[in-house]
């Protein structure tokens, strides 16, 4: 999601407005626009790219009192001017921050009565259903808690109405938006940094709160009916409001996951086959899968590979994807390639991807840049709904990669009948619980307590069998990249074939352990460590396993399981290079996003 300004005031709409989204630059986007209104008239300007392109084409001077403005961080429909919002439809003009989930059943209803859409965005569909409620009603207010029944997704919206061109509307689901207040002037913004020039005062929007902005007048509704709300007013720095108060993005965008978890996965299942089949690429032909990633997404395949082959009994090979794009490939037209990307510009990825392309093997990406070069050029791509991630130690991402992955499974798994329209009922049920999971888990004291015994170590190894293994490898890279400690993973049977002569006293040792096929195993060769004076911390769904530090997680369904386990070493690692006074945003020597070989 991006950024939305809107202004109402005695002052220059435009400049206001652009100087607004160029405070929410931090946020990412990949196209920019502004309506404004003049002589009772609204005019639009959108531009894909930078807001420099935007601001080279638009007049200043006209100096207009009041405007909406946008940054678009695209999920449906690439990065493009045509996509690039405001949208207008009828009489109005939205912008958006969100995603609209039951936009194709609406731009379905919506064809049928006449309209037609010019972009590819889900944003247009709420646009049309806005009119299309208006022409039968012209109360505004009513209209847009009409809308809120029929929308399900999330959503910020600012609008315009050509029939009433002095008033700003705003309405708000899941996705943030605040109204903002000075002397003479009214701001919509999608977070704090946008107004802080100009005002510390605001209104923030509740889920279903609808704001009308007028010259003169402020006023909010919900159900209808018009409330009052209480105006708060931020204390903090600017650059701490990027982050919403959280002190690094890294823990802001850790403490998203329980929504990105929920949308991804919303957007694509609702616990019937039928939305399996209608949102996830048909998978009957093949009889082998190839994973191909690097860094996190690469560990991400680990996690995938192990559900693929135990809940669908389908052989699947993870590879990094600098060594897959040089070595000789075994597969055929029964195999498909899957490539996992945040970024979507990973050079060896990109490159791997088109080793398979060239020999004519069918290609999935999963990444979360729409219209990234990964993106346009696999056969397929499923959107991962992360939105923007912009530390450079991803975990948001990583998460809505597993989500998807595991639906893959589990789709994989249903086709190959080795589940049935039942098991898909109740793991929906299981995945209802996972943002309460999630957050509970987010909430926990022990990090910390944890991290202030071993943050001073140099080397921390981390152990696990099958999943657990490949989840420690990212706990250990997690680590590794933002507090600059040696962690190492080891399959934990292998740890006695060398690398335990290199523990020693109070050397931690994170045991992690959620398969309870391997649970006394695994438990056996944490015990080997302790006995040569290894500090152990377990990370365990058993509740009954206490070693050393323990920290018991939800049981949850296999498929799920990764998602919560992943939570405690992410917080951890996050905790550790907090305390070793760490750059935990900008970690040395890293990229966000590597598009060199
Ligand atoms: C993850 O924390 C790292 N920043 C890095 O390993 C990353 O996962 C890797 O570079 C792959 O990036 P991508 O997902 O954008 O392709
Ligand atoms: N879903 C909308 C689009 O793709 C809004 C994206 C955003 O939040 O920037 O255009």
């Amino acid at each position: 999601m991006c950024g939305i300004v809107g202004y109402i005031g005695k002052g220059n709409a435009l400049s206001t407005i652009i100087g607004g989204l160029e405070a929410l630059e931090y946020r990412g986007y990949d196209s920019a626009g502004i309506a404004y209104v003049l002589n009772q008239d609204i005019h639009i300007i959108k531009k894909q790219g930078r807001i420099e392109s935007l601001k080279n084409a638009i007049d200043f001077s006209l100096a207009p009192s009041i405007g909406i403005g946008h940054t678009r961080w695209a999920t449906h429909g690439e990065p493009s001017e045509r996509n690039a919002h405001p949208h207008a439809c009828g009489k109005f003009v939205i912008v958006h921050n969100g995603i609209i989930e039951n936009y194709q059943e609406l731009k379905k209803e919506l064809e049928e009565k006449g309209y037609r859409m010019v972009s590819d965005t889900d944003t247009e569909i709420a646009c049309a259903l806005l009119d299309y409620l208006y022409q039968e009603d012209k109360d505004i207010i009513r209209v847009l808690t009409k809308v809120q029944d029929k929308l399900r997704g999330s959503y910020a919206f600012a609008i315009l109405c050509y029939d009433q061109p002095d008033i700003i509307y705003a309405m708000r689901n899941q996705s943030p938006l605040i109204v903002a207040v000075s002397e003479n002037d009214k701001y919509i913004a999608s977070d704090v940094p946008a107004i802080l020039e100009h005002t510390n005062e605001y209104y923030l929007l509740e889920n279903g709160d609808i704001a009308m902005l007028k010259q003169n007048s402020l006023s909010f509704y919900h159900d209808g009916l018009e409330i009052s709300k209480e105006k708060l007013v931020f204390e903090g720095s600017k650059e701490a409001s990027q982050k919403d108060g959280y002190p690094h993005f890294m823990l802001k965008e850790i403490h998203e996951q329980p929504k990105v978890v929920h949308d991804t996965i919303a957007f694509y299942f609702d616990g019937t086959l039928e939305s399996l089949d209608k949102n996830l690429p048909p998978l009957d032909k093949y009889r082998n899968i190839h994973i191909v990633a690097c860094g996190s997404a690469y560990h991400a395949g680990l996690v995938a590979k192990t559900l693929m082959e135990e809940v669908a009994e389908i052989p699947v090979t993870c590879e990094i994807a600098s060594e897959y794009r040089y070595k000789n490939v075994f597969y055929d037209e029964k195999t498909l390639v899957i490539v996992i990307s945040q970024s979507g510009e990973t050079a060896d990825t990109l490159a791997s991807l088109r080793k398979a392309k060239e020999d004519h093997i069918d290609t999935l990406a999963i990444v979360n840049v729409v219209g990234s070069s990964i993106a346009r050029e696999a056969d397929q791509v499923l959107y991962i709904k992360a939105g923007c991630e912009i530390a450079v130690a991803t975990t948001k991402a990583y998460s809505a990669q597993i989500a998807i992955l595991s639906l893959l499974a589990l789709k994989l798994a249903y086709i190959r009948g080795k589940i049935n329209r039942q098991s898909l009922l109740e793991l929906q049920q299981e995945i209802e619980t996972l943002p309460d999971k999630i957050t509970e888990l987010l909430q926990r004291q022990d990090y910390l307590r944890i991290a202030e015994k071993i943050y001073q170590r140099d080397d921390i190894f981390y152990l696990g069998r099958k999943i657990d293994y490949a989840i420690s490898m990212e706990g250990a890279l997690k680590l590794k990249e933002i507090s600059y400690i040696n962690s190492v993973s080891y399959p934990a049977g292998e740890l006695k074939h060398g690398t335990i002569s290199l523990v020693e006293e109070g050397t931690p040792v994170i045991g992690i352990i959620t398969d309870s096929l391997v649970l006394e195993k695994t438990i056996s060769n944490l015990k080997e460590t302790s006995a040569r004076g290894s500090h152990i911390i377990l990370i365990t769904n058993e509740p009954d396993k206490n070693m050393g530090d323990t920290i018991v997680i939800p049981k949850i369904h296999p498929l799920l399981q990764p998602l919560l386990t992943i939570i405690p070493l992410q917080l951890l690692a996050y905790e550790i290079a907090r305390l070793r006074g760490c750059d935990i945003d900008k970690p040395r020597n890293l990229a966000k996003s590597v598009t060199v070989e």
